[in-house]
This record gives structure tokens, sequence and C-alpha cells, in this order.
């Protein structure tokens, strides 16, 4: 589909989105049909005007229930909407882990693929740091913790001759599964289920290899600690299994590092503001809070490298999937929540907000900046 099809067809849904909202598009129905059946009925002839009659009835009946619907839809949301609270750091919920296992299939693993490809010079320039720290250079044994379906573990591992073994783990089954059907001709890699906020995750390294009992070498953990309950508690985990020279990689996410030009009343903050307020997100401003993590963890030697990318130069395809890498899911976190039963503020202003955003990201001339940056620490 062209650009200028998808564009018109973009204006009719909004159109449509917009009817429906004001319940002007079941209003106009119902006039017109009150008014033809109702002007229509004298001229039926007699002996059938009751069947006329019985028909309108139930039309019409057909047609105010629906009004009922639209109005009812309309009203909830509108209450929601008043009632919304100002977002501060108080009043986002505090929630139990993060909706993130449950954003599985190809739409996700491909989002989290485009990810893993825009962070992968980030992610090497982190690991040539790591390795210059350590004192062996050879047969190291490691960890990727929260490695997802593997992709990010071999891309990055496989990179370098010096590993001999890495583990990744993960809390979900079926995308340990899929790391392991991915990896499985690759004797280096090994991939298991465990939730490391249970406890015992100290006996489950130690256990993985022999050579964990002295501590482990190198822990790469990314976009992991924004899911978890207590992120802190991880990172003193990791400073305590890790060997004396071992060195730590973590990255995390942050909506912070964002900008854009044009920005209409603020759109980009707004969408940020109002995914916050989606029960169970998690937490998108987690990478600015690991220097501090990583002091009261008392890691060493912290150091940070960044990646800055924007929309300068991109073409339309690759605006939309950048589009796609860093808002698109969103949406889906609002799905997400409202299957599970959570009553959300605010769905359809995000939902707004986001086709807005997505419109100017497919603008020749719009400007968007977001920079990753990825910690390093010893032990
Ligand atoms: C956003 S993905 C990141 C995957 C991969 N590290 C990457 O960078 O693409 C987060 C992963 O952390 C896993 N996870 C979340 N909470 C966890 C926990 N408590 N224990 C282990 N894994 C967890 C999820 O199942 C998911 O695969």
């Amino acid at each position: 589909m062209n650009a200028n099809a998808k564009s018109s067809n973009k204006t009719w849904v909004k159109i449509i989105r917009e009817l429906d909202t004001n319940l002007k598009l079941f209003g106009l129905i119902a006039l017109i049909s009150n008014v033809g059946i109702f002007g229509g009925i004298p001229l039926v002839p007699d002996e059938h005007r009751i069947y006329a009659f019985s028909i309108a009835v139930i039309f019409i009946a057909i047609i105010f229930f629906g009004m009922f619907y639209v109005l009812h839809k309309d009203k909830s949301s509108n209450k929601e909407e008043r009632s919304l609270p100002k977002t501060t750091e108080e009043n986002i919920p505090l929630v139990n882990g993060s909706l993130h296992g449950s954003l599985k299939g190809p739409r996700e693993i491909k989002r989290l693929e485009i990810q893993s490809d825009g962070n992968f010079t980030l992610d090497i320039r982190a690991f040539n740091a790591a390795l210059k720290r350590m004192s062996i250079s050879n047969n190291i044994h490691a960890i990727d913790i929260g490695c997802g379906d593997g992709n990010v573990t071999f891309s990055r591992f496989s990179e370098y001759k010096v590993f001999e073994k890495v583990y990744g783990i993960d809390k979900d089954t079926d995308t340990v599964n899929k790391a392991i059907l991915a990896n499985k001709d690759k004797k280096i890699f090994d991939f298991r289920v465990f939730d490391v906020e249970n406890d015992g995750l100290s006996n489950f390294i130690k256990n993985l290899d022999p050579s964990f009992h002295d501590g482990v070498d190198l822990i790469f953990c990314t976009l992991l600690l924004s899911h978890l309950n207590d992120p802190q508690k991880l990172v003193n985990k990791v400073k305590s299994i890790l060997k004396p020279g071992g060195v730590v990689i973590f990255r995390g996410s942050d909506d912070g590092t964002k900008i854009c030009y044009p920005n209409p009343g603020g759109l980009l903050e707004k969408v940020i503001d109002l995914t916050k307020r989606i029960p169970s997100v998690s937490d998108r401003e987690n990478a600015r809070k690991l220097y501090k993590q990583l002091l009261q963890a008392k890691f060493k030697n912290i150091e940070t490298f960044y990646h800055v990318r924007d929309t300068v130069g991109k073409t339309t395809e690759e605006r939309s999937k950048f589009y796609y890498k860093s808002f698109s899911y969103r949406s889906r976190y609002i799905d997400l929540a409202i299957d599970q039963g959570h009553d959300i503020a605010a769905v359809n202003e995000l939902r707004k907000a986001l086709s807005d955003l997505e419109d100017l990201f497919s603008e020749q001339d719009f400007y968007y900046m977001e920079m990753s940056y990825i910690f390093i620490a010893s032990v």
C-alpha cells in the first residue's frame, strides 16, 4: 500500500472513531430511521399496517439498544478520564511484577529483535570493556539473566571465542524452550528456567556449573530489572554471585531519553506519562536508577556507554520500524491489562496519542531521538 492510500485509510479510521465516540453515528441513523419509518407507515395499506408498525417498533428497539450500548461505553470511559489523577511518582500504581511475562508471540519477538539489533554495537562496546577488565582471557563461563528467547544471548556471546560456557536463565518456560531449540547445535549455550526473584538463586547458580562454586566471571543482564518487584535485590544478588574481579553488564531502558520535534501539545510526554498509568507496566525509567543501585550494592569501577538513534536520513519503512520498536507495544499493554481485568483510566486518550505519534513518524521531516545506555561494574 502506498503512503497516500495508507494516510487516507487512517483519516477514515479517525473519522469513524470520532463519530462513534461522540454518538453521532448512531444518533444520525436513529433520527433518519425514525423519520423514515413513521413517515412511511401511513402509506402502507390498512390491512398490512399492523405488520409495518411491528417491524418499525422492532427496528427502533434495535437502534435504541445500539445507542444505549455506545452511550454506556462512552460514559464509563468519560468517567475514567474525568477521575484521572495527575500522575506523580506517588500515584503510579504499585504492582507485582510487570506485564512483560504475558507479552509474547511473534510481534513481541520481532520487536525485541529490532531492539536487539539497535543495541548490538552498544552491547559489544560494553563486552569489550568488560573483557578487558577481567583477569582471565579464556574458558570464561558466563550467565545471561532474563535471556528471553536467547537471541541477544547468542548474538553477543558468539562474537567472542573466549567463552567456554554461557547459561541463559529466564522464568518463562515457553521462551526458554524457544532458546533451547534455536541453539540446540551450539554446545556452549545452555538455557534454563528459573525465576530470579525466587529464593535460592545462589544455590541454583552454584549447581549450574562446577566452576560457579567459586563465583561467576561475567553476568550479562538486559531489559530485566524493569520487570522486577525489587530490582535492588537482584543487583545485590548478582554482586554476591560474581567472583572477585568478576564483571556485570546491565542494560535497562529509559523513556526519559526520548525527544522529538514537532511535538504538538507535548504529545511524546503525553504518551510516556499515560503509559505509566497502565497497571503492571514495567518501570520505563529504570536505566537511570542503575548507577545508584550499583553503588548501593558496593560494585566498583562503574562505567557507562551510550548509543543514540534518530530519524535523520531514515526511510519511511525505517521510521515505521522505529515507532514499532519504541511505542507500538504500548497499545498491547493496554489490551493485556484489560484482559487481565484491570480498570484502566485514559485508555482512549493513550490510544489516540499513540495513533497521532505514529502519524508523526510517517512524516519525512519528523525528528525523533532516543538514547540507550549500558553499565558495567566490577566486584
Ligand atoms: C524484555 S525481555 C528481555 C529479553 C532479553 N534480555 C533482551 O534483551 O532482549 C525480559 C525477559 O525477562 C524475563 N523475566 C522477567 N522477570 C523474570 C524473573 N523474575 N526471572 C527470570 N526472568 C524474568 C522475561 O520472561 C523476559 O524474557
